[in-house]
């Protein structure tokens, strides 16, 4: 594993990011703060659509606005015709599950504990409509999905294996490629959730063994709001039929016959924002610049270092499961509403976020959770920020 960042480091990436000048944010699994180049880029593209006509800005500045796909390409080792670029986490997720082929009666879904719960509401309506089923693969007692126990559940009727790879509300990460194994062996489409770990640690798709893998702009990797990635093997790519296409999707030949483009973004709608583009892509490359191992060992770096101090103040429970953990530290204090929390700690100009049920519904029923709090870190986490988080909620627990 590499080294974390020196203080140093973290000092002077700090400073080149407007938003750690202005709070104190333990929210970057909701969304991370861009840096001031990223920002840059977006306006930088806004200023050439407002000076050259947003069309023509976005036929000249193409190489600018398309580098997100080619350095995409390079964060999950994949080719760049098999990264589709996106709104979002689920707008990707969701266009390559709807383009699956059609739910037979009887077909089988096999979904992890911690599954995401607008991609469980999508696979619900799907199942529900075609009569297939959705049963969810059982977790080891760390609490990570157990590959053992998805292998002896399979049978000709399982149609499609849906992991989320790190859970919204904990610190756990499920072994994506262990489950990916299973699903090679077996010749099952696989899709993974990313939205958490795309940007928070090495990913490599070919190893994994995914046919299908989504990852959010705004999270780990910092980019804009309102951006997405998506990663679709090449192979697998011929089995997807988009749910809707356009004119970048589906041109029309010249005679009349819609040409369904052979690359990923086959899942990609004609109208986007390319000035979150150009964002994105500063976000992209700042990753891969600093490196995605020494991003791992300095959030892990942070996140073990909350954990243990929270872990130590009598009145709170510490909740994250897993052999090995993300950025995301997940906790309740004894007789306090996480929501609660999280509003006294806003107003002390420290954020942090709290979840419900339904985001990961599976897994809150499971542990018999209605709400938790949560505090993520990134790299740009400094311990002066941890000791002020500490020190309020040391005082709320009273
Ligand atoms: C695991 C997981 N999946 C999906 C999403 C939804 O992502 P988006 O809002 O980009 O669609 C989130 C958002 O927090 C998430 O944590």
């Amino acid at each position: 594993m590499s080294a974390p960042l020196t203080p140093g480091a973290v000092q002077a990436l700090r400073a080149l990011t407007p938003g750690t000048q202005s709070t104190v944010h333990f929210n970057h699994a909701g969304a991370s703060l861009p840096s001031a180049a990223t920002l840059q880029a977006i306006h930088a593209h806004l200023k050439r659509e407002a000076a050259q006509g947003p069309m023509e800005a976005g036929v000249a500045a193409r190489d600018l606005t398309e580098a997100a796909r080619v350095l995409a390409a390079q964060l999950l080792n994949a080719q760049v015709d098999e990264i589709a670029l996106t709104g979002g986490n689920s707008s990707g997720w969701g266009a390559a599950f709807a383009a699956l082929p059609a739910w037979r009666p009887g077909d089988r879904i096999l979904v992890g504990r911690h599954e995401w719960g607008g991609n469980l509401a999508a696979l619900r309506l799907n199942a529900e409509r075609a009569g297939a089923t959705l049963e969810t693969i059982p977790s080891d007692a760390s609490g990570c999905v157990d590959a053992q126990a998805l292998e002896s559940m399979l049978d000709g009727r399982v149609r499609l294996i849906v992991l989320t790879w790190l859970p919204a509300n904990g610190g756990l990460i499920n072994p994506a490629a262990e489950i990916g194994r299973v699903a090679r062996r077996h010749g099952i489409p696989y899709f993974i959730d990313g939205a958490q770990a795309v940007g928070q640690f090495p990913i490599d798709v070919a190893q994994i063994g995914c046919d299908v893998l989504s990852g959010a702009g705004r999270k780990a990797l910092r980019g804009p709001r309102g951006t997405g990635l998506l990663y679709v093997r090449r192979d697998f790519l011929e089995q997807l039929t988009p749910a809707f296409v356009d004119t970048h999707s589906a041109p029309l030949g010249p005679d009349g016959r819609p040409m369904l483009r052979k690359d990923a973004a086959r899942l990609e709608s004609a109208e986007n924002s390319l000035a979150l583009r150009c964002g994105l892509a500063n976000a992209l490359r700042e990753a891969l610049d600093l490196g995605l191992d020494t991003i791992r060992a300095t959030i892990d770096a942070n996140a073990q270092a909350l954990r243990a101090e929270l872990a130590a103040i009598s009145g709170i429970t510490v909740l994250d499961q897993g052999r090995e953990r993300s950025g995301l530290v997940s906790f309740n204090l004894a007789g306090q509403d996480a929501g609660d929390v999280q509003r006294t700690l806003a107003a002390q100009g420290i954020t942090i976020g709290s979840n419900g049920v339904p985001y990961t519904p599976l897994d809150m029923q499971a542990r018999g959770l209605d709400r938790i709090a949560r505090a993520s870190v990134s790299y740009l986490t400094s311990s002066a920020e941890i000791d002020r988080l500490l020190e309020a909620l040391r005082k709320l627990a009273g």
